[in-house]
């Protein structure tokens, strides 16, 4: 019995309680763990008015009061910079406190703090044990106030998760499950006594932006046998979460419940493309990668694995006697819960297919943090999101999920302020013998996440609150570029060019990057050779000039003048220096890839005298790829934005339906439900490669959202915009909504022949201008509009 003692302490560095740890076996096997139980009991003998409980966990832990699950958050504590941060969630449970005999529990299992992660499937990252502490603050009627802490009194018990790891998946014994665990009057004296830990109060903080939640449930769209004892069930929709299970079959039954994003050529489920991780050590034995072991108690007790995540649109069940009812199984969409505050629709079906699949790709990567795929690494590639962050954006409120992120961001940035390429990075630099992967922190285009993913949540929502704590961080990243570019250059451009000229302090072409990433063509292996010798210089220095000059307009933003002018300047020299190096004699973007030229215009790089032939060799190149795309990760999102701003809205159009390789629609046909990472994702005869849920690609979307319905933001936080519906490529009738600060703004239109007709709502405190596809113009002032055009 726990001891009740009063009163309790309020901050997050004063607590009564103590870390506790489960009491387990030291059996050598880091890849799946057992899940305990930690529990305790206590009495209540007066009435109590509230009781509030704050727990969080080194692992991931579910809490539970008198038989009860706590809350309906999942994978708490979620995942943080946990060295510097770990959070600390809060639940008011007076409901569930009962008069009398109470207990208090946790089912605790590895999650991020000790379970594989990321590239390296690296186990044991930031401890050896899991932990769990909590405190339950009951406040009686009479007014006084006592707390149940975690503490020494508390026993511990393996539970019938025999297996727990996020990546490997779970292994249940339903038939072992600990009745009343959580329930007071069970006898607990052949559970173990918890270890008392040490103390470690100092990285504990408040949650920031929503938590996990099950979101959405999929039903199944098909069950087939393949063979005696092997269905295959597709849910129609690749995402991220678990399944539940409801047909175990009798007592004694182990189902095997295998998740892939794929099927090979018998039908059956393939994890071949997202399994193996590069950077993964080789193993001698078989590991599990998500996939469930489940043994039937034969009581009706469903099986819904929640210590675990996958990335999956079709399982494989092995040792099911048959038949599988379709209805006893439903994949669980699990994902940060998100306000949604946007969408689109138009009259292709496949585009909007397309616009599902960019949406479902974000969910998928939406868990706690923004991540690269469900399943191969399920880190939060900084690159990934500053690339998607303005799309999210416009979808969904990402401003909190984002703040937590870059608060992770800057807690483990380097002394010498790279920004690492995986946010958390569950290495211990200080300690990890890895050079490779310390020495190459600080890519651009990557690391750039520090100051444009905060710019593009001021732009998106007009809010400044988490500017100014991020400032540091951002400047730490700008002055780290601006360093290496002074301080190196490339051997190529070294051997060319022995003395170097004045604005060569200004180009960045030393170090590690990632360059433009997967470019059309080039498989993830050959990619990895490719970049360690490139002149990165063309893709670098336009980050370095774009982050300067949005850290010289946020530091504007937040009163920092001496900020904002010394970077506006660093700004201006870093693009003479782009422009001297990366202009030929004739004006024209050197080396001419779609890339470089997409980014040289997107980016403002280019003179304005230019810009329309730098339109024009990038029109070139695409009709030279026979009007197809060859952009990789960093440009591709502002590929047809760039076309219709420079006079080629037609080639863009093309691009939007080019439906033979690379394209998005070729994705489409083949029947993509999330953004591929690869161009070449699946080939023709249904090979498959690599990842199916990245987002990166998808961000095309934005240009549905901003060329096709016609939203354009032009002061922060949609206070001002424009409506510019720019129709084409066959598209007879789109519609778009985004709630703003504002309050919602709608766009509809539709061509019958050569009549337009557009309905626009301004809502109150914003401004709009209504530019139409026949020139015509006026100012639009809060309310519902309708007006017609007559197309040329
Ligand atoms: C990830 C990417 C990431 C990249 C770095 C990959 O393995 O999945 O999305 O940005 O590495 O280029």
């Amino acid at each position: 019995m726990a001891r009740v003692s009063a009163p309790p302490p309020r901050s997050l560095d004063t607590w009564t309680a103590t870390w506790i740890e489960p009491v387990e076996p030291d059996d050598g096997c880091k890849l799946q763990r057992p899940a305990h139980h930690l529990a305790t009991e206590f009495r209540v003998e007066r009435p109590v008015r509230s009781a509030t409980l704050r727990i969080t966990a080194h692992g991931v832990y579910e809490a539970f009061l008198n038989g009860a699950r706590i809350g309906d958050h999942e994978l708490t504590p979620g995942f943080t910079a946990y060295r510097k941060r770990l959070q600390v969630q809060t639940f008011d449970v007076t409901a569930l406190v009962a008069p009398g005999a109470n207990a208090l529990g946790a089912l605790l299992s590895d999650g991020w703090w000790r379970g594989q992660h990321g590239i390296a499937r690296r186990t044991d990252s930031y401890g050896e044990t899991t932990a769990l502490l909590a405190e339950l603050h009951l406040r009686f009627e009479s007014g006084d106030e006592a707390v149940v802490p975690t503490d020494g009194t508390w026993r511990s018990t393996p539970s019938h998760i025999l297996g727990a790891d996020l990546v490997a998946g779970e292994v249940h014994d339903l038939r072992r499950r600990v009745r009343g665990w959580a329930e007071p009057g069970t006898d607990r004296s052949a559970w173990a006594p918890v270890r008392v830990a040490g103390p470690g109060f100092e990285t504990l903080c408040a949650p920031i932006g929503p938590p996990s939640r099950r979101v959405q449930e999929l039903p199944a769209v098909s069950v087939r046998e393949l063979a005696p004892r092997r269905h295959v069930v597709d849910f129609g929709q690749n995402s991220h979460g678990w399944i539940r299970l409801t047909d175990l079959g009798p007592a004694g039954t182990t189902l095997t419940i295998t998740h892939g994003e794929a099927l090979d050529a018998s039908g059956d489920v393939t994890q071949h493309n997202v399994e193996h991780s590069q950077l993964a050590p080789p193993r001698a034995f078989h590991v599990p990668f998500q996939t469930d072991v489940v043994t039937s108690a034969g009581d009706g007790s469903p099986f819904e694995p929640r210590h675990s995540t996958k990335g999956f649109r079709y399982v494989r069940i092995e040792g099911h006697p048959g038949p599988l009812d379709p209805a006893s199984i439903t994949s669980v969409v699990v994902h940060t819960d998100l306000r949604r505050v946007g969408g689109f629709a138009c009259s292709d079906e496949r585009v909007n297919r397309l616009h599902a699949a960019a949406e479902w790709s974000f969910r998928g990567n939406a868990c706690e943090l923004p991540t690269d795929c469900p399943t191969r690494e399920r880190s939060g590639w900084t690159g990934d999101w500053q690339i998607y962050v303005a799309t999210a954006a416009y979808l969904y409120d990402v401003v909190d999920f984002s703040v937590k992120w870059l608060h992770d961001l800057a807690a483990e940035q380097r002394p010498d302020g790279a920004v690492l390429h995986i946010v958390p990075d569950p290495h211990d630099f200080e300690r990890d013998e890895q050079d490779f992967w310390r020495d190459s922190q600080g890519s651009a285009g990557w690391g750039d996440a520090a100051v444009h993913v905060p710019w593009e949540l001021h732009l998106a929502n007009g809010r400044t609150d988490f500017l100014a704590p991020q400032l540091e961080s951002m400047r730490r990243w700008v002055d780290f570029a601006a360093g290496r570019a002074a301080a190196g250059r490339h051997p190529d451009r070294a051997a060319a060019r022995p003395e170097p000229l004045p604005h060569e302090r200004y180009l960045w072409d030393s170090g590690f990057h990632f360059g433009e990433w997967l470019e059309p063509g080039i498989p993830i292996a050959d990619e990895f050779r490719r970049i360690l010798t490139m002149d990165h210089g063309p893709t670098a220095t336009a980050y370095l000039y774009r982050s300067a000059d949005e850290l010289s307009r946020i530091a504007a933003l937040v009163g920092e003048h001496v900020t904002h002018e010394k970077y506006a300047a660093l700004a201006a020299n870093v693009r003479d220096a782009w422009r001297t190096e990366f202009l030929d004699g004739d004006g024209h973007v050197r080396p001419a890839t779609q890339a470089n030229l997409v980014r040289a215009l997107a980016f403002g790089l280019v003179p304005d005298e230019l810009r329309p032939s730098a339109a024009d060799d990038l029109v070139a190149r695409i009709r030279a790829a026979g009007t197809h795309l060859g952009t990789g990760f960093l440009a591709t999102p502002f590929l047809l934005p760039v076309l219709a701003d420079h006079g080629h809205l037609d080639v863009a159009y093309e691009l939007l339906f080019q439906d033979t390789e690379p394209s998005w629609l070729v994705m489409i046909d083949r029947g993509a439900t999330t953004i591929w990472e690869q161009w070449e994702g699946v080939s023709a005869d249904g090979t498959v490669a690599a990842s199916l849920n990245h987002y990166s690609k998808g961000a095309v979307i934005s240009f549905l959202h901003r060329y096709v319905a016609g939203l354009q933001l032009v002061e922060p936080g949609y206070r001002r915009f424009r409506v510019s519906p720019r129709p084409g490529g066959g598209i007879t009738h789109a519609r778009t909504h985004h709630d703003s600060p504002h309050g919602r703004i709608e766009i509809a239109w539709r061509l019958e022949g050569d009549e337009g007709t557009i309905d626009v709502a301004v809502p109150p405190g914003a401004e709009a201008e209504l530019l139409l596809p026949d020139g015509h113009a006026e100012p639009l002032a809060a309310g519902r509009h309708h007006r017609s055009w007559r197309s040329r």
